[in-house]
């Protein structure tokens, strides 16, 4: 077992009226996602995540990057939401309000039982025309990806005939700003914030915990390893989101 939780967190947690939940990609490590700053395997053992998920990248090799996120799909739709997924939905069960916010392109939170997730990063399941913009609707089935991942063309826009790029934010790109304003307002409003699983490198993201801790709020890191959070959250707890969410339940 790791640390113990300081008895105050958990009158905080019985107290709070308003909590918000900020997670990345350490929170479905425990699914079997890997995170972004993980060696890649296979096909991609070459890259880091961070060239494949830019658009030029896309522009440059769009089979190499959407094979990507087709074989990311299928790891998706074959994981199960985990301990820290399912008790971060139980938690909004026994707390006036909770919003999860989540960097995260999966849909874990929601197969777990959290509603009104707020996606900062986009969802891997909602892929776009790049030329005009519109939605595409995926097949049913998990994509039927080979184990080390392949090349594979992106299908084409039925309206523009445009090349599909997955529904992510890439590097560079604004966030959806619908998702931003809502992330931002309930980091104004809460009155509890927890920050689960994110090395919180990537901005505009990682100064969401800064509005709150601003305020004055209570701030917990749950996370195994240091980040660049540890000097700006109140409360530290070091471990895996799986055993420490569930703990805090
Ligand atoms: N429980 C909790 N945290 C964990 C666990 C676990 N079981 N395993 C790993 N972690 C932590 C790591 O210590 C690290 O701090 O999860 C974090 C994962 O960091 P990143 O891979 O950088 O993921 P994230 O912070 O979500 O990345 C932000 O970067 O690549 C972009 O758009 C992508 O949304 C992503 C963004």
């Amino acid at each position: 077992m790791s640390e113990s939780i300081p008895a105050e967190l958990f009158v905080l947690l019985r107290t709070a009226r308003h909590v918000v939940v900020l997670t990345g990609a350490g929170v479905s490590a425990e699914s079997g996602i890997p995170t972004f700053r993980n060696k890649m395997m296979g096909l991609w053992e070459r890259y880091e995540a961070e060239e494949l998920a830019r658009a030029d990248a896309f522009r440059r090799d769009r089979a190499l990057v959407w094979g990507w996120y087709e074989w990311r799909r299928k790891l998706v739709m074959l994981a199960q939401p985990n301990p820290a997924h399912l008790a971060i939905a139980a938690l909004a069960e026994r707390t006036p309000r909770l919003t999860v916010i989540t960097q995260n392109v999966d849909d874990l939170h929601e197969r777990a039982g959290s509603r009104g997730v707020i996606h900062l990063h986009g969802e891997i399941q909602r892929p776009r025309c790049f030329a005009c913009n519109r939605p595409f609707a995926f097949g049913p089935g998990i994509p039927d990806e080979p184990e080390g991942g392949r090349r594979l063309e992106p299908p084409r826009c039925a309206h523009c005939n445009g090349y599909i790029r997955p529904g992510v934010v890439w590097f560079g790109e604004m966030l959806p700003q619908d998702a931003w304003k809502a992330a931002a307002k309930a980091c104004e409003a809460c009155d509890l914030m927890f920050v689960v699983g994110t090395s919180a490198l990537v901005h505009p993201a990682a100064s969401l915990p800064e509005i709150a801790a601003r305020r004055g709020v209570p701030t917990v890191q749950v996370n195994p390893n240091a980040t660049a959070l540890d000097d700006v959250m109140r409360f530290n707890l070091t471990g895996a989101a799986g055993e420490i969410m569930p703990r805090l339940l």
